[in-house]
C-alpha cells in the first residue's frame, strides 16, 4: 500500500467502526475525532501520557526563513474534526523544559482543535523510542520527538515513516537520515556556543582563560553543538585552556555535583561554563559553599545558555556575566508545519529558532544585549 492509501484505510476502518459502535450506543453519539474508541489512550503506552486541554497561548517567538523547501505529500485530513499529536518530550530537568513543554500544551490545545499526547521521557532514550513507537500504533496523525540523544533513531523513523505519519523532530537533533522524517526546527546550538566564545574572546581582551566546562546530558544535540561551537573559539585563542568538561545533566543538582567536584580539582580557573541556566544555579551554591566569589565583581566569570527569567534576573544582578539565549517558545514553528501539511503544502526541511545573548549592566558588547530591568520585564519565559 502506498503511504496514502496506508492512512486512507485506516481512516476508513476507524469511521464503519465509529458507525457501529454509534448505530447500538446511543450515549456515545457524541464522540468525536480521528483518535476514537480504537485507538488504545496513550496513557496505555509504556510512559505516561496526559492529555491537554489549556488555553490557547500566541507564539511568541521568531525564526529565519530556511533556504530549502522539502516537497511532501500532503497528510490526509484528520476526519475535519481534532488533530491529534504526539510529543515525545525530553522529560523535566530544567526551567527551560518547563516552559517549552507548557507552550507545547498551550498550543496544542483542546480549544485549538488538537488532541495532544505528551510523555514525559524523564531523558531515558529507551523509553522515549517506545513512546514514539506507541504514537505509531495509535495511528496518531503527527508525531513531535524532542531528541533526548541525537544517536539511535533510524530504525523508529523508519517505522513512523512506513506508517505514514509525518514526524516533525524540534528543539534538538538527530543523526538519521533527513528522508526518514518531515522537518525538523530548533535553535542552532552550534551558533551559541560560538556566541558564548566569542563574548568571552571580546570580554578578555587578551587576557588568560582557564576554563571549567559543565556539559549537558551526554549524546544530546544541543551539548554537542555547545561544545562544539565554543571550541571553535577556544582554538582561535592559544592562551585559553579548557581545565575539564563533564556533564552536569542539565540539571540544577547536576551543576552543583560537577562544581564540587571541579573545586576539589582545581584552584586556578577565572572561567566557569555551564551549558544551562540550572547548571549555573548548582554551580553558584558549589562556588558559594567554597567562598569563591565570582560574577562582574568577582574571581570567576560564569557563562549560561538558555536566559530563562531566573537566570537573566542572575545576569541584571552580574552574577552570571554572559547568558547565551535557547528559545524554548518553539510550538508556535511546529503548528505551522502542521497546518501547511494539513492543507496538503510542502514544509520547510529546517526552521531556525533564533537566539540573541545577553550580558550584565556595565558591560557593552558586539555579541549581546545589555541587561537591564526593562529587558527582563519584556521576556515572555
Ligand atoms: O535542548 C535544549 C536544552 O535542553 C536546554 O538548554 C536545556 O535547559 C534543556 O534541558
Amino acid at each position: 500500500l502506498t503511504k496514502s492509501r496506508f492512512r486512507e484505510e485506516t481512516k476508513m476502518k476507524k469511521k464503519v467502526v465509529s458507525l457501529l459502535v454509534a448505530a447500538m450506543t446511543v450515549a456515545s453519539l457524541t464522540a468525536c475525532g480521528n483518535s476514537g474508541s480504537d485507538a488504545p489512550a496513550a496513557n496505555q503506552e509504556p510512559a505516561p501520557a496526559e492529555k491537554q486541554e489549556a488555553e490557547p497561548a500566541p507564539a511568541e517567538s521568531q525564526a529565519e526563513a530556511p533556504a530549502e523547501s522539502q516537497a511532501e505529500a500532503p497528510a490526509p485530513a484528520a476526519d475535519g474534526g481534532t488533530i491529534s499529536v504526539g510529543f515525545a518530550q525530553v522529560g523535566h530537568e530544567s526551567d527551560w523544559r518547563a516552559a517549552n513543554t507548557k507552550n507545547y500544551q498551550d498550543t496544542f490545545s483542546a480549544a485549538n482543535g488538537y488532541e495532544l499526547s505528551f510523555v514525559d521521557c524523564d531523558n531515558d532514550h529507551a523509553v522515549q523510542i517506545e513512546t514514539v513507537r506507541g504514537f505509531i500504533e495509535q495511528e496518531l496523525d503527527y508525531i513531535c520527538i524532542a531528541p533526548i540523544q541525537s544517536a539511535g533513531w533510524d530504525t523508529v523513523l523508519q517505522e513512523a515513516k512506513d506508517a505514514g505519519i509525518p514526524v516533525l523532530i524540534v528543539d534538538r537533533a538527530v543523526d538519521a537520515d533527513p528522508s526518514l522524517y518531515t522537518t525538523a526546527l530548533g535553535c542552532d546550538m552550534v551558533a551559541e556556543g560560538e556566541a558564548a566564545g566569542n563574548w568571552l574572546a571580546e570580554y578578555l581582551n587578551g587576557e588568560d582563560a582557564n576554563i571549567l566546562v559543565i556539559e549537558g546530558s551526554v549524546g544530546a544535540s544541543a551539548t554537542l553543538g555547545r561544545t562544539e561551537g565554543f571550541n571553535n573559539i577556544v582554538s582561535q585563542n592559544s592562551n585559553w585552556k579548557v581545565l575539564d568538561s563533564q556533564s552536569g545533566d542539565f540539571t540544577q543538582a547536576g551543576g552543583q555535583e560537577v562544581m564540587e567536584s571541579f573545586i576539589k580539582s582545581y584552584s586556578d580557573f577565572n572561567v566557569v561554563v555551564c551549558q544551562n541556566d540550572n547548571e549555573a544555579y548548582g554551580a553558584m551554591d558549589a562556588m558559594d559553599a567554597a567562598g569563591i566569589t565570582y560574577g562582574v565583581d568577582g574571581d570567576v566569570t560564569i557563562i549560561s545558555f538558555d536566559a530563562t527569567h531566573d537566570g537573566l534576573q542572575y545576569t541584571l544582578d552580574g552574577k552570571i556575566t554572559c547568558n547565551v539565549e535557547c528559545n524554548p517558545l518553539q510550538a508556535g514553528f511546529a503548528e505551522d508545519v502542521i497546518k501547511k501539511l494539513q492543507a496538503g503544502e510542502a514544509v520547510d526541511a529546517w526552521t531556525l529558532v533564533v537566539d540573541e545573548a545577553f550580558v550584565a549592566p556595565g558591560i557593552t558588547s558586539k555579541y549581546a544585549v545589555t541587561m537591564s530591568q526593562e529587558v527582563l520585564d519584556g521576556r515572555a519565559y
